[in-house]
């Protein structure tokens, strides 16, 4: 959600910065913008669509200190005036915004400004910033004092002063050849510097002459650790025209490299948790909470209680916390909002909580400092695919190292990884399914879940409006939207829910609705065949298809998979 870049030393700033928003664009693509300082004067140039509509207008700019910004729009519509950076009134600050200020109304009404330029919470925290006394960073210690949610800002002032901020939103720095860079995530510094250093909750930075300098929220100064820059493999990436369909295909490789990565046991054994754990709750959102539940079905069948809820439900409810119980947080990117707030909510009460996260230093890592890591590599498409596929793999292998019985079940894991399927769906299929204006999928148990997510899938990056059901509730009254405009795609993996998931598909043929079986086993109904594996690992192969429908919908529709509207990839905001 928001991507920031800021940059100054002795190089060509704005181009580093708009290269760099090139790499955030993922978490946001309605508009985009750079401050920079020009014959010193403080400048802003903006523009609403990708940030290429950015570049053309930035091209011939040359400065050596910007602040730039994608946004995903929160307060105010996409338009070039809501875009970041923000210009305090007398348009000597500049400010660019992760997160959100939730009392900006009450703010707003104190600050007694007669004309606004935007309906951002962002135009009031710059204002806030310029009411205050002192230097820069004085100021914006004592404006953050103020402000009730969430933020990661970098500001500059037209004296070229530039500081930043952090609350809850991420932002790392680090020093790059020549100069110094501030991001929200470290993949913009890959292969730009070995170390970083990652601003913590409350605390703010100085760049002042090729140094960066750290304070605490009462403006104490403090000294940090930088950290190691993580290698991202960019060799196995495979290069398609959408990223999308490249993560897709990059599945097979990535199981094989977590699997590596898991063998030995010692990621497992590094990790806190209760000796065998009375329950194991999983809390995630979206496309990660379809893995949890996954993951929850796996616990099951090792006899531990297991429950998977949905983050922004689980904050407010009245679950019965369990000190023998291990919390699972299942999250790609490590910062979504509600995953984040359940694990706050529960490392404050004690519990046991860990990470499972595609990000090493994302801020859910941080807050449980128990960390299971994916290997799933960079995901920029916001249709989360390889790291489902990695999620639901870890959490099997988990299961199996809880239960002791990794090594025994070696072989068999090995034979899948190299025989593992990446079965994509025939053009003609797509076609069809692509007529119907109602696409409903259907599954039991582990099925279920893989319909849940297909679901998911199609609707983020086709807009069609769809469904999932668990299939033995399709007769307690989805049938009645059943008709000769419906296709009903189930899910059959399992033996155990076969002949009941047939007869589910018989009552659809009876009402004229259109049936698509995917399934490893012989059947009379219009079918997509998958090979078999032992039925723990099913859940990975019948996803692979489910992915490509809605990939290749997606492109026969003509849209662009990797940025579906309304979306971002990281959901910051609650
Ligand atoms: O980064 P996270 O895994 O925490 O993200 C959670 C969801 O926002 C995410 O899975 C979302 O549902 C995907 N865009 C779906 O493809």
């Amino acid at each position: 959600m928001c991507g920031i870049c800021a940059c100054t030393g002795n190089l060509n700033a704005v181009k580093l910065v708009t290269e760099g928003l090139k790499i955030l664009e993922y978490r946001g693509y309605d508009s985009a913008g750079v401050a920079y300082i020009e014959n010193e004067n403080l400048k802003v140039e903006k523009a609403v669509g990708e940030i290429c509509n950015l570049e053309k207008k930035v091209e011939n700019l040359v400065s050596f200190t910007a602040i730039g910004h994608t946004r995903w729009a929160t307060h105010g519509g996409v338009t070039e005036n809501n875009a970041h950076p923000h210009f305090s009134f007398s348009k000597n600050i500049a400010m660019v915004h992760n997160g959100i200020v939730e009392n900006y109304k009450e703010l707003k009404e104190k600050l007694e400004i007669d004309t606004w330029r935007s309906q951002t919470d962002t135009e009031v925290f710059v204002n806030l910033v310029e009411k205050e006394n002192g230097t820069l960073l004085e100021k914006i210690i004592s404006a953050s004092r103020k402000v009730i949610g969430s933020f990661a800002v970098a500001i500059l002032d037209e004296k070229g002063n530039l500081v930043l901020g952090k609350r809850e939103s991420p932002l790392y720095v680090a020093k790059i050849k020549n100069g110094i860079m501030a991001v929200s995530d470290t993949y913009v510094l890959s292969g730009l510097t070995e170390n970083f250093y990652t601003l913590g909750d409350n605390e703010f930075a100085e760049i002042k002459n090729d140094e960066i300098y750290f304070y605490d929220k009462n403006g104490k100064k403090i000294i940090k650790n930088s950290e190691k820059m993580q290698k991202f493999d960019k060799k196995s990436t495979i290069f398609e025209k959408t990223h999308m369909k490249s993560e897709i295909l990059e599945t097979k490789n990535i199981l094989k490299t977590t699997y590596k990565n898991y063998q030995d046991g010692n990621l497992f054994s590094q990790i806190i948790f209760p000796n065998r754990p009375k329950e194991i709750n999983l809390i995630a959102c979206g496309t990660a909470y379809h893995s949890a539940l996954q993951g929850a079905e796996y616990f099951k069948k090792i006899g531990i209680p297991s429950h998977a809820y949905i983050a922004s439900e689980f904050r407010y409810g009245n679950e019965i916390l369990n000190k023998n119980a291990l919390y699972i947080f299942v999250s790609q990117s490590g910062e979504t909002a509600d995953t984040i707030a359940c694990a706050k909510m529960l490392k404050e009460k004690k519990m046991c909580c860990l990470a499972l996260t595609n990000t090493p230093n994302s801020y859910l890592n941080q807050i449980c400092g128990n960390v299971l890591p994916t290997f799933a590599g960079k995901e920029i498409a916001v249709a989360s695919t390889k790291a489902y596929s990695c999620q639901v793999f870890v959490l099997y292998l988990f299961s199996l190292y809880i239960s002791g019985k990794f090594q025994e079940k070696e072989k068999e894991i090995e034979n899948f990884l190299v025989k593992f399927p990446l079965v994509d769906i025939d053009k003609n299929v797509v076609d069809k399914i692509s007529k119907f204006e109602k696409i409903f999928f259907i599954g039991r148990r582990q099925d279920y879940i893989t319909a849940l997510e297909s679901s998911l899938k199609l609707k983020e990056i086709t807009y069609i409006n769809s469904f999932a059901i668990a299939s033995g509730e399709l007769k307690h009254g989805t049938l009645a939207l059943i008709d000769e405009k419906s296709i009903v795609i189930a899910i059959c993996t399992e033996e155990k829910t076969k002949e009941k998931l047939f007869s589910n598909l018989e009552e659809v043929k009876a009402r004229n609705g259109s049936v698509l079986l995917v399934t490893n086993f012989e059947t009379n109904f219009d079918n997509l065949k998958i090979p078999t594996f032992p039925p723990s690992l099913m859940p990975l192969v019948s996803i692979i298809p489910m992915q490509f429908l809605a990939l290749h919908i997606c492109e026969k529709l003509g849209y662009n998979p990797d940025k579906p509207k309304n979306l971002a990839k990281s959901v910051t905001v609650e």
